[in-house]
């Protein structure tokens, strides 16, 4: 199946805003930041949030956080959090990445695959060891991180902390392998 990451543009399409919606305002600790009602506030709301990734107008105790969709076969599916670094705050709750699949869409292997592609994205910004927490009673995710190599590290008044090693090999490094 064709799927495929894809950083937040401005503007996004309806597409995008339709996903939005279907997962509502967010559950098991993932905070669904593009929930609005109507396209119009959907389409000024995606500016102050792409421009999180460069650190611009974030919120106090906010790090650079950058959104990536996944889309099957053309279709989002769900999308993905990548904070920059951690704070004293995320090493408690939140870690580095977050992520969420629409309702209609769970169950056939999107959320491990977008969690793969949330951590080569990371990689590529130079995180070494990524912290993934969860929910002690979200199988669903906790399955999610234990295929792509997590392994608890912690689990502390029924929250679970993850880490995962990530290869330390900048592209431009990997590309030098190839020759
Ligand atoms: C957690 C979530 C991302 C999983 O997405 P998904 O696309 O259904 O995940 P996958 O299809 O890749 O399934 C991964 C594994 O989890 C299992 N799984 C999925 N949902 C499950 C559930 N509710 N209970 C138990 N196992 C579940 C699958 O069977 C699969 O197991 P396997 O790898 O052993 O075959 C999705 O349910 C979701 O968006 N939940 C709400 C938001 C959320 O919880 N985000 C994470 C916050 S920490």
């Amino acid at each position: 199946m064709a799927m495929e990451l894809r950083e937040l543009t401005v503007p996004e399409g309806r597409e995008i805003y339709e996903m939005v919606r279907e997962i509502g305002s967010g559950e098991n600790g993932f905070v669904n930041s593009l929930y609005i009602a109507g396209y119009s506030k959907f389409l000024k709301l995606l500016p102050v949030l792409r421009d999180y990734s460069a650190g611009t107008g974030l919120p106090p105790g906010h790090v650079p956080q950058t959104l990536y969709f996944l889309y099957a076969e053309g279709r989002p599916v769900g999308y993905g959090k990548l904070r920059h670094w951690l704070t004293d705050s995320l090493r408690v709750t939140g870690g580095h990445i977050g992520y969420c699949i629409r309702p209609t869409a769970r169950g056939m292997g999107y959320g491990t695959a977008l969690l793969a592609g949330l951590l080569d994205k990371a990689s590529e910004l130079g995180i070494r060891r990524a912290l993934l927490t969860c929910n002690e009673d979200n199988m669903g995710s906790r399955r999610v991180i234990e295929n792509n190599g997590g392994s608890m590290a912690e689990l502390d008044n029924r929250y679970c902390r993850y880490w995962i090693d990530l290869l330390d090999v900048s592209p431009a490094e990997d590309r030098d392998k190839s020759k």
